[in-house]
């Protein structure tokens, strides 16, 4: 019996696909068909499958034609499957000529035609039209987000706005971008979204307006400094059937997910400390250390460390205690948060002119997941045991800048997708924005020490 393999995510299954596995199967007796995992193309950068697998795997089971359906859900499985179910024939479309050719060591290769004029990413723009997007802001960040957006299918930067004429001129000419403007209301007629970032302090005028307007908003962390002005903004973007997302990147890696999952699922027993550190030395001259109002270290990198503690622990903590060493402008350049919960404590540190290391320690009653820094990339961590043969190491990918992530999670709720509203969600998000309120509240009160 000749048995053959192909390999594909299937996506909004369509003509191409059907044609192609039609061939496969001719080409043999037996055909196998490999269909990825949203975690290995998540992994692998492709972040924008619309089908779920179950779904996916469905449509390739309805053809008829398959006699058996796998998962591929890692790198270097072709050549172990190959291997162990025996194949004969290796094949997949011709949009792949020679990547496949280092499995002729194993079996035959065949690269079919392509069928012409029809793929899963011209099905995805069919179904969904471009998002339009609007930037707020062109600082470090926003000129990260461009080239970011262009891994994300089914997004169009368009127009940038910034109350300062020039700057506003100088990035849509560095970014090549169609319209440029400093009047918010014309920068808001003819896009759908928004991501905002600018200074924290303006971000819920500009939410406000956009949402009023129908506009989606992706917004940088932290969002707004303060509880109801989260709870009004997600209540008004519930009532105008907008999307309202908080950008706290490392919430939408896969390697975060990853941690989580982990812990969530009993390895290391009951969690009793979750410990997260992120310290950037900044320049003294920055709008972070320089904005004695708003800046700081809390309110700049707060959001991250926050984030694995209200995602592990929950929002309900019993207290919460603040220390901060403080530039004698006000700003708080170390910050350190400690949390008491019923069963467990916590403890976030940032720094803008301090260093540590930037790693995320996760201690439950069994064992504990040490996170590698940058820990907020998260690429690599690790369970470890008493008995130090159980210790296991994980890796994931952590791909560029990693905003692609959240962008292609925001692209995926704006198409009416919400299944991914999990990663963070808004009770999260606003428990941040309490967090942020308090600490602003009681700068400078007891506990601090002024350098
Ligand atoms: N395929 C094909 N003809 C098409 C589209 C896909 O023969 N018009 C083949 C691919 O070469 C691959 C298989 O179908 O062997 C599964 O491909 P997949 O990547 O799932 O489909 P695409 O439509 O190419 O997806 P995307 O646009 O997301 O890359």
């Amino acid at each position: 019996m000749k048995k053959v393999i192909t390999y594909g995510s299937f996506d909004l299954f369509h003509e191409g696909h059907y044609r192609l596995l039609k061939r496969a199967k001719e080409l043999g007796d037996y055909l196998i068909v490999g269909i990825t995992t949203e975690q290995y193309d998540n992994q692998r950068g492709k972040l924008n499958v619309v089908d779920s697998l179950m779904d996916r795997i469905e449509h390739v089971k309805q053809t008829g034609l398959v006699d058996e359906i796998i998962i591929e859900d890692h790198i270097g499985q072709k050549t172990e499957d190959i291997i162990k179910y025996n194949i004969d024939v290796f094949t997949v479309g011709s949009d792949w000529t020679g990547v496949f050719d280092y499995l002729k060591e194993y079996c035959e290769v065949v690269y079919l035609e392509r069928t012409r004029g029809v793929s899963s990413t011209m099905k995805r723009a069919q179904n969904y039209s471009i998002i339009r997007l609007g930037i707020v802001g062109t600082g470090r960040i926003a000129k990260r987000f461009i080239p970011e957006a262009k891994y994300v299918s089914g997004i169009n930067v368009e127009a940038v706005y910034n109350p300062n004429i020039d700057s506003a001129r100088n990035f849509a000419e560095q970014f090549e971008l169609e319209r440029f403007t400093e009047e918010f209301e014309q920068f808001m007629d003819g896009i759908d979204a928004i991501y905002i970032a600018s200074p924290h302090e303006t971000h819920y005028e500009y939410i406000k307006r956009a949402l009023t307007e129908h506009k989606h908003v992706l917004c940088e962390k932290p969002m707004v400094l303060n509880e109801n002005e989260a709870k009004e903004l997600y209540a008004l973007a519930k009532d105008n059937d907008c999307i309202l997302m908080e950008g706290i990147k490392t919430a939408y890696c896969p390697g975060f997910q990853q941690v989580l999952s982990v812990v969530r699922s009993g390895l290391i027993g009951k969690v009793c400390d979750v410990e997260a550190c992120f310290t950037k030395l900044e320049n003294p001259l920055s709008r972070e250390l320089t904005d004695v109002k708003y800046g700081g270290s809390f309110t700049e990198l707060g959001s991250y460390a926050l984030l694995p503690i209200i995602k592990i622990l929950g929002k309900n903590y019993k207290n919460v205690f603040f220390q901060s060493i403080y530039a004698e402008n006000g700003i708080d350049m170390y910050t350190k948060v400690h949390f008491e919960y019923e069963k467990a404590m916590a403890t976030a540190k940032v720094g803008l002119q301090a260093k540590s290391e930037g790693q995320m320690i996760i201690s439950g009653t069994k064992g504990y997941v040490i996170v590698d820094a940058p820990w907020w990339k998260t690429s690599s961590f690790e369970i470890r045991y008493e008995d130090s043969t159980y210790n296991e190491k994980y890796f994931s990918k952590f791909l560029g800048d990693g905003l692609r992530y959240e962008i292609s999670d925001f692209v995926s709720a704006v198409n009416g997708n919400e299944k991914n509203g999990w990663k963070l969600t808004r009770e999260e998000s606003i428990a941040i924005a309490r967090l942020m309120e308090c600490f602003l509240s009681r700068k400078g009160l007891e506990n601090d020490t002024i350098l």
